[in-house]
């Protein structure tokens, strides 16, 4: 299974990144969305992330020129017709994602291998809607995906050994490190992460500390990069409550139930930085904590 040509339906924060380190790997990558805007603005955010590379020298003005060279724009997902494998990258919504991947299906290959970068919702059952479930994976990517190393592969039930190996040595060839999970609720890294970042939303919740004691405790206290309620912010509150929503659903156990002040955010369209607010405000030059 040669992989040239990569699809990518979504070009949000994961789906822009996604395409930013596969066009740099040198695969040709055709990067889909709904709307023009959302594709200029994606185009301009990994312009933004390549010449940062290259300021740090992480990379050469050459290899950035080829690399957006690599990568057309379409609103049309016909443009997928010529697409080794399809890397789903939309929100965290499992009927859309069923409709993305029942409506593609009549223009791409019929050798065409598909993924979905889905952070929590079950492979298996995704790729049961598809004509392919032996082509079907989870590829997970880590955000900003240009700096992660991590890729969390999941194969799904039905998933050949071949197509295991092919989108592994994909992830390899993208200068990632990958780890293999098994296909239940939010695999490994998000099952593990987003406890820590409900018990720290429980923590604010309850009144047992404010939003900068309980984010400088984990950065400080542990060594963390980023404090659980700014990690939360950067995620994407939405994404959070969704995740913990399958994780609830799946284990059916209360542990992972989301706190009712995580579901009052995103009630309240406060998702983070995507939105300009959630647990900080970003609307001036550093974020302050909205309580
Ligand atoms: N593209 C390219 N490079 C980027 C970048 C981007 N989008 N964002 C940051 N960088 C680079 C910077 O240029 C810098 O490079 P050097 O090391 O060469 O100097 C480096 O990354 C560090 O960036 P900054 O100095 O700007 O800022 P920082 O030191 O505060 O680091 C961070 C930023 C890398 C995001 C760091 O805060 C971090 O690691 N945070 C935790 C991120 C994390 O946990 N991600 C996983 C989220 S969970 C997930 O994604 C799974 C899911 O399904 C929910």
């Amino acid at each position: 299974m040669k992989i040239k040509e990569v699809g990518i339906i979504g070009s949000g924060q994961m789906g822009n990144g996604i395409a930013h380190v596969s066009a740099l790997a040198g695969y040709k990558v055709v990067l889909i969305d709904i709307a023009e805007t959302a594709l200029t603005k994606a185009l301009e955010t990994i312009e933004k992330n390549l010449k940062r590379q290259v300021q740090r020298e992480k990379i050469s003005q050459e290899e950035m020129d080829k690399a957006l060279g690599n990568i057309s724009t379409n609103i049309d997902s016909k443009a997928l017709k010529n697409a080794d494998l399809i890397i789903e990258a939309a929100t965290e919504n499992f009927d859309l994602k069923v409709k993305i991947f029942k409506d593609i299906l009549e223009h791409i290959k019929k050798d065409c291998l598909l993924s979905t970068n889905t952070s929590s919702l079950s492979i298996t059952k995704l790729a049961a809607v598809t004509d392919r479930p032996d082509k079907f994976i989870g590829l997970h990517f880590m955000n900003p995906v240009p700096v992660m190393k991590l890729v969390e592969i999941i194969p799904g039930i039905a998933t050949s050994d071949e197509m295991l190996e092919t989108t592994k040595q994909f992830a390899l060839s993208l200068g990632k490190t990958i780890a293999t999970a098994e296909d239940f609720p939010a695999f490994i890294a998000n099952r593990i992460l987003l406890p820590m970042i409900n018990e720290a939303v429980y923590a604010l919740y309850e009144g047992v500390g404010d939003i900068k004691s309980i984010d400088t405790s984990m950065k400080l206290g542990m060594g963390h990069p980023m404090g659980p309620l700014e990690l939360a912010d950067f995620v994407g509150l939405d994404t959070c409550l969704a995740i913990l929503n399958v994780l609830y659903e799946g284990f059916g156990n209360p542990k992972y139930s989301p706190c009712p002040l995580l579901v009052k955010y995103v009630e309240a369209g406060w998702y983070g930085v995507k939105s300009g607010k959630g647990f900080y405000d970003y609307s001036g030059d550093k974020p302050v904590p909205t309580r």
